[in-house]
């Protein structure tokens, strides 16, 4: 597959309407000069608040859109495994991708803007794809930028044969009611979108920096058990870190492995996969970032024990 306007051999550069949709939603916020400036250390992680989701924004979209599009595209055959499962969801028919938690979209829409980007090159077949995008976030205000980024890009998709319809979801990974809710949707959707992929992206700052993974365990765990069906799946994609591969990836994959009956894990690796490149800023400073990337690519598929 020629990939080379995407990926130069050394740099990875943003699906194009991407790019422009994050500078001008950036611009319409006053978030240009901060998202030009230096980036914070330690990365931010985002939050309920709009600071926190502004700072975040301007700071971590572009890298959290490279992380994605570095796993989709694969160009070293490091992530084969991923690679291949989100290729295989997102080549047509109806999908309900599941992205939670979205933050501003940046893991789907790049997933769906790379694919589109792929399908105008004529690299991949332009089969109808008619995506049920469900977007669970904590934070309002991200979930405002996301549907302003999808409104910029959606047109170019449907160019493409991508048709994308959005529900969006508070949601509290550390909240039972707002488990049950969201799982309630999936389950809705499945009538219509049998087909689902869970996309996790870069939640490990959150479960592991913070803390969090034992209150969050139970969300999680319902949360695969819905989301499994009829040869579903799903790909968590986080930055390449000691706390992701010896921490994070390893919790994941017992709480994957209590789960027969639901999910199974591709792939052998408890540690996951990983990738580096450097990508291109999309709005236009001239720098490049290095973004880094593990991934655990898993089976969602039931199961039912042959009496
Ligand atoms: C590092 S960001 C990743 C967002 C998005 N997946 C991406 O790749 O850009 C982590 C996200 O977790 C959200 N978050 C924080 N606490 C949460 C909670 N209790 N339940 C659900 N999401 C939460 C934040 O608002 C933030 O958007």
């Amino acid at each position: 597959m020629d990939i080379t306007k995407l990926w130069d051999g050394f740099h990875l550069t943003l699906p194009k309407r991407l790019g422009d949709a994050y500078r001008s939603v950036l611009d319409e916020n006053g978030l240009l000069p901060e998202a030009i400036g230096p980036r914070p250390s330690p990365p931010p992680v985002g939050g309920l608040t709009q600071e926190q989701t502004d700072i975040h924004f301007a700071h971590a979209f572009d890298g959290s859109a490279a992380r994605a599009e570095l796993v989709l595209l694969n160009p070293n055959g490091e992530t084969e495994s991923a690679a291949t499962v989100l290729r295989q969801f997102l080549s047509g028919g109806a999908l309900c991708l599941v992205d939670v938690p979205c933050g501003a979209g940046a893991g789907s829409l790049a997933l769906l803007s790379t694919i589109a980007e792929l399908r105008k090159e004529q690299e991949l077949p332009r089969q109808p794809l008619d995506v049920r995008l469900l977007w669970g976030e904590i934070s309002a205000p991200a979930l405002k930028y996301a549907i302003r980024l999808l409104a910029e890009i959606e047109g170019d998709l449907a160019d493409q044969g991508i048709t994308v319809v959005v529900e969006t979801l508070p949601w509290d990974v550390l909240d039972e009611v707002s488990n049950v809710e969201l799982v309630q949707k999936i389950a809705q959707t499945k009538t219509t979108h049998p087909q689902i992929l869970l996309l996790v992206c870069n939640f490990s700052g959150f479960l592991e920096r913070q803390g969090k993974w034992k209150a969050a365990a139970p969300g999680l765990k319902m949360l695969l058990q819905f989301c499994s069906g009829d040869m579903n799946a799903g790909v968590w994609l986080e930055p390449d870190q000691k706390a992701v591969s010896k921490g994070l990836f390893q919790k994941l994959g017992n709480l994957i492995g209590g789960l027969i009956a639901f999910a199974n894990q591709v792939g052998k690796d408890d540690e996951g996969d990983a990738a580096s490149a450097k990508f291109h800023c999309p709005i236009g400073t001239g720098k490049t970032y290095r973004v880094s990337v593990r991934t655990m690519p898993f089976e969602l598929a039931l199961k039912r024990s042959s009496k």
